[in-house]
């Protein structure tokens, strides 16, 4: 069934109120429920946020054989030594973090069979940064319809020496996880640091892993055994994204607002830029609170310029609400969005609502503000756009329907019922146009 979101918009005003709670991070939970293959026993992750993608995780790994119970909020899930190494093409179809899945499969296994994975269309998103880690690790790879079959020469990997072209996120999680169970030394150089992959480190380092540096540049992984819980729990590390976005939303349409269950230190260079631009925040250990934001409503803000960076840079899961924000501060902005090629087409529907937006190329986009936003009805391309569209269409003025909610499910749960409690005007509807 289609579904929309309805939004009454506050025309500007800064109405919203109150306190929400952010959840764990998907792009951590996604990591630990693939590395529970590398476990001998059960693994037990708390806290988990009810969201689209990490039913399709749990789904993906169901299909392969591997147990997944859910208990509330709680996953525990254990893989048993016979388990299937064939990725389900449907649901990989629909999920990037399958490639991800792979990594340990193969390491534990020596074999993996598995489609090229989908997920949200931001660009090119090849894996050759994977296929050529497995290659260092022994693996012999093969591309037939439409298939990837890979296999560890003489069932079992080797550590490698791995130099990554460029950073990247799952790519530097991948190849951590796979060096994990290989024999021997493993050396990843030019990885990405962003916290997932440290919270990552730290979840395995627990149960047995050796890794070290995670977090930084380089990171070294002395190959073992599976690795045991012994009966510990694993609760991952608050949503970044999901943080900075109600930090965005607050800046725009909260006079107070306390964010709670983050952590401040993962958004510093947001923070950092609302500041400059006039918005009140103080931070303590897990909270951030905007304050008499009502009172600075007229002030003149400053421009600013946005490029998109890999941690602790301006993060690109950001750069469309921060886009949104833009819209309304006095000036001129750049945003270059470096990462994605495909992350800026949303701005037409900006433009349309009212934004004064210039595309310069597939990188680069110019707004001047501050410009009054008008509700329409709005498409969601992907969900941190999604969401971006609906700080925008609570900024505008009169209503919006933001269609295909289910890409905005698939990162923030129940978004209409918390962003409700802090005075929002906003439902879920069958509704769509
Ligand atoms: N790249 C390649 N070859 C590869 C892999 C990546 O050329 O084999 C390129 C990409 O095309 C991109 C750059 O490298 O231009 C960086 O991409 P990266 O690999 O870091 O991205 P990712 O690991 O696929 C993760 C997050 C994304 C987030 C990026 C950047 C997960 C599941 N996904 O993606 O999150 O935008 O890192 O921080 O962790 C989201 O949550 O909405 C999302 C898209």
């Amino acid at each position: 069934m289609q579904e929309s979101l309805f939004i009454r918009g506050l025309s500007g005003e800064k109405k919203l109120r109150g306190e929400i709670s952010v959840n764990t991070a998907k792009n951590a939970v996604l990591k630990a429920m693939t590395a529970s293959v590398l476990f001998e026993d059960e693994v037990t992750l708390i806290d988990v946020p009810n969201i689209e993608d990490v039913h399709r995780m749990a789904e993906l790994l169901n299909n392969l054989g591997v147990e997944v119970k859910e208990e509330g909020r709680s996953l525990s899930i254990t893989t048993k030594p016979d388990i299937s190494t064939n990725l389900n093409t449907e649901i990989s179809e629909r999920l990037r973090t399958s490639i991800v899945l792979v990594g340990p499969l193969l390491s534990r296994f020596g074999n993996v069979s598995f489609p090229h994975p989908g997920g949200c269309v931001i660009g090119a998103r090849p894996i050759d940064f994977f296929l050529e880690g497995f290659e260092k690790f022994g693996a012999e790879i093969t591309h037939d319809n439409d298939r990837y079959e890979i296999k560890a020469k003489g069932g079992k990997l080797k550590g490698a020496d791995i130099f990554f072209k460029s950073q990247t996120h799952t790519g530097t999680e991948t190849m951590m996880m796979t060096a994990v169970l290989a024999d021997g030394k493993t050396t990843l150089k030019n990885c990405a640091t962003e916290p997932e992959i440290k919270d990552l480190a730290d979840f395995l380092n627990l149960c047995g892993a050796n890794i070290t540096g995670a977090g930084t540049s380089t990171i070294e992984i002395e190959g073992g055994d599976l690795l045991r819980t012994n009966g510990k729990e694993h609760r991952v590390i608050p949503d970044r994204i999901e943080t900075g976005s109600f930090l965005i939303l607050g800046a725009l349409c909260a006079d107070e607002l306390t964010i709670n269950n983050c952590n401040p230190a993962h958004v510093e260079v947001l923070i950092e830029i609302l500041r400059r631009s006039g918005v009140s925040i103080q931070t303590e250990v897990d909270k951030i609170i905007i304050k008499n934001n009502g009172a600075i409503k007229n002030k003149s803000f400053t421009s600013t310029d946005v490029k998109t960076h890999e941690y602790p840079g301006f993060p690109t899961d950001l750069q469309a609400p921060m886009v949104v924000y833009l819209t309304q501060v006095t000036g001129e902005s750049l945003v270059h969005e470096t990462i994605f090629e495909g992350r800026l087409n949303y701005t037409t529907d900006l433009a349309r609502m009212g934004a004064d937006i210039t595309m310069w190329d597939a990188h680069r986009v110019e707004i001047k503000g501050p410009t009054p936003l008008t509700g329409r009805t709005l498409g969601s391309p992907d969900l941190r756009a999604g969401l971006a569209f609906v700080i925008a269409a609570s900024v505008a003025k009169g209503n919006s329907l933001i269609n295909n909610v289910y890409y905005i499910d698939r990162g923030y749960e129940h978004i209409e019922t918390r962003l409700a409690k802090l005075g929002l005007d906003i439902t879920r509807t069958n509704r769509t146009e």
